[in-house]
């Protein structure tokens, strides 16, 4: 590994004007020292067919990398129909695969969410179940529901609310504290 952290994130909203995707952005901002987070777009990934993985897609292929090589992951959900997006849910199964080999397992992972009044609860409760069955290394804490996303950003999506930035830089803290020491994900 090398002295900075590399973390990788994604979100499960193509929308351009995402909150969600705003603050991957403020992640970015709010990154403790010597670490670096590359924001993937998961709108380029065909939907999963088990068919195309005898001759698997080269783009397929690049994000499993990039979630290999990452000593971290950021994921940002929005929350759907109670549930994480499709868009989210396909990038998982793809990089889920092939079975018993999936990219996210040990792998340390912090997740968080803008969304209405529950700020996305029921989405990321779906999405620790699917992520607990891929043996990633979920933080347990501190949990980032991002309420009322429209009062949190300004318009041109900078993240203003200043206890919110504080939750980010918490949960990015806690992150690089697990891929220093893995036992501490599950710390009190
Ligand atoms: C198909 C669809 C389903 C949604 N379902 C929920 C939901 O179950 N709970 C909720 O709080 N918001 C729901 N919303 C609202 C989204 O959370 C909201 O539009 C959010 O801003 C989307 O994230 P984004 O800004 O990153 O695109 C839904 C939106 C869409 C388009």
């Amino acid at each position: 590994m090398s002295s900075t952290i590399h973390i990788v994130g994604f979100t499960g909203s193509l929308r351009e004007q995402s909150y969600n995707q705003a603050a991957l952005f403020a992640a970015r901002e709010l990154l403790p020292p010597d670490t670096e987070l590359e924001i993937l777009s998961l709108g380029n990934l065909p939907l999963y067919n088990q068919d195309l993985e005898r001759a698997e897609p080269e783009v397929v292929n690049l994000f499993k990398e990039k979630i290999r090589q990452a000593d971290a992951l950021l994921i940002v959900t929005p929350e759907f129909n109670f549930s994480i997006p499709g868009v989210l849910k396909n990038a998982i199964d793809w990089a889920s695969r092939p079975a018993g080999k999936s990219v996210f397992t040990g792998k340390p992972t912090a997740i968080m969410g803008v969304g209405g009044k529950m700020g996305t609860a029921r989405a990321q409760q779906h999405l620790r179940q699917i992520l607990n069955h891929l043996k990633a290394d979920i933080l347990d804490k501190p949990e980032v529901y991002i309420t009322s996303g429209w009062e949190k950003f300004d318009s041109t999506g900078r993240l203003t609310d200043e206890p919110t930035r504080q939750l980010i830089r918490a949960l990015l803290d806690a992150l690089v504290l697990a891929v220093d020491t893995p036992a501490l994900a599950h710390a009190s």
